[in-house]
């Protein structure tokens, strides 16, 4: 199929390139030139494993272009909007700035027939808003929901083989063309559910309102375990074994961030509170505020650990994204607790593999460097916030001859306590005893 995405960032770039990879015949249009420049010269402006390699290979074949010129969408039969809804400045809502011109932009290139697919995660009611102004302006052509639930790290995985399809639609013929867009996927059993407008929309905040609610509902727990002298960890192996909770998404720590969850309840809460329904959601403003003082908590075990003060003590921070396998630092936890260890006077230098250059960006006032020896070297404490592989599998015995004080600060609960202690740590965790 003739297929284009409007919007070549994160979402829209991976999904240009998966549809390409499926066999399509894909144009990625962004006002951005060198997002363009990179994208067409096969280089991802951001890290996502597997994403080089199939971009490579559709740029190469030819199904797959890119460009600031939104007439070349013009004879696509589908048109995928993937452009990002931030939070607003100043407030929870979505901002909706970037979806409202990217398809005003597209209206005058929609073709009798096309189908128009809001993939960006929108406030409910979006869809049924746009699909009347394309009703006026193109009658022929129909609107369709399709949002989109990949994890940065995963987004190639999670495209290809997503774990379900929702379409929202207000006409058939409208799923029969997406059906035909992910046939792979339909062909491999992929649950597919159809739906309306205002549910589809939902479906997505929902999904990740619930995601944050099982993260800071085992924070909290985290929290009574530290008063107990309980053990959260093995509390979430018991209760993850009851398949009715699962274990998954019940690790306690530093808490949840990225461009996604954080936002999103945001968002949630003051939709709803415009349509009246704030009581109903009012919870995820605590959701929220829990998560949130996580960061407070790993940065209090920071001070405690130092005997009551930070203050020129040398911290290294492990990790500055909000997860591993991921340049991304948007609402990074770890970035928070490294910047809030620096504003009490800490000497922190902060390590990641993959994110120092954005968070060199937003944060130049810290120290930084990509290799985890120079940044262990002399430290005071050490402080774990993002569970990438190469921290977690750290030697205590190698990593203890190249600090001051073997003190550190497990902010995701990874390490293997037992060994790290025989090997003459202190180590703290979150809700461990
Ligand atoms: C999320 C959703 O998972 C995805 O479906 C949606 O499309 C976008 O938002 P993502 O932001 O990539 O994806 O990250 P995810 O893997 O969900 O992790 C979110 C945050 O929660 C990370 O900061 C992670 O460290 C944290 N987390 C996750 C926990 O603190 N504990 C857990 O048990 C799981």
């Amino acid at each position: 199929m003739r297929i284009s995405v409007i919007g070549c960032g994160y979402l829209g770039a991976v999904h240009a390139s998966a549809m390409a990879e499926l066999g399509h015949e894909v144009v990625g249009v962004d006002v951005d030139e060198r997002k363009i420049a990179a994208l067409s010269a096969a280089h991802p402006p951001f890290f996502e494993p597997g994403l080089p390699e199939i971009l490579a290979s559709a740029t190469a074949s030819g199904r797959l272009r890119f460009t600031t010129d939104i007439s070349e969408a013009d004879d696509a039969e589908v048109h995928f909007i993937a452009v990002g809804t931030p939070q607003q400045a100043g407030g929870g809502a979505a901002d909706l700035t970037y979806v409202d011109l990217a398809f005003e932009s597209l209206l005058p290139h929609v073709a009798d027939g096309a189908l128009v697919v809001g993939k960006s995660t929108v406030p409910v009611g979006t869809a049924e808003r746009l699909a009347a102004r394309l009703a006026e302006t193109a009658p022929h052509a129909a609107l369709a929901w399709n949002p989109e639930f990949l994890r940065e790290g995963f987004a190639v995985k999670d495209t290809l083989e997503p774990d379900r399809l929702v379409y929202g639609v207000d006409r058939p013929e409208s799923a029969a063309v997406l059906d035909r867009v992910y046939r792979a996927a339909i062909e491999a059993g992929t649950p597919r559910i159809v739906t309306d407008f205002a549910t589809a929309e939902l479906v997505k905040t929902a999904a990740n309102a619930f995601l944050a609610t099982k993260i800071s509902f085992i924070n909290a727990m985290a929290d009574i375990a530290d008063a107990t002298g309980a053990d959260v960890t093995a509390l979430a192996d018991a209760i993850g074994h009851d398949a009715r909770i699962g274990r998954r998404f019940l690790n306690a720590g530093v808490g949840f961030g990225g461009g996604c969850l954080p936002k999103d309840i945001r968002a949630f809460t003051a939709r709803a509170e415009e349509l009246g329904r704030g009581k109903s959601v009012a919870f995820l403003k605590e959701i929220d505020a829990i998560n949130l003082r996580q960061r407070q908590k790993v940065v209090d075990l920071a001070v405690e650990a130092l005997g009551g003060s930070v203050f020129q003590k040398r911290i290294a921070v492990l990790g500055v994204t909000f997860k591993p396998e991921s340049d991304d630092v948007r609402d990074s936890p770890a970035l928070d607790v490294a910047v809030h260890l620096k504003g009490l006077g800490a000497d922190v230098i902060a390590t990641d593999p993959e994110g120092i250059e954005n968070a060199r960006e937003r944060h130049p006032q810290l120290e930084y460097t990509t290799s985890t020896e120079a940044a262990l070297a002399d430290a005071d404490l050490v402080v774990l916030v993002t569970e990438w592989r190469e921290y977690r599998g750290l030697d205590p015995v190698d990593t203890a001859r190249r600090v001051a004080n073997p003190v550190v600060i497990d902010g995701r609960n990874v390490l293997d306590r037992d060994s790290w202690r025989a090997a003459g740590w202190t180590v703290r965790g979150i809700g461990r005893p």
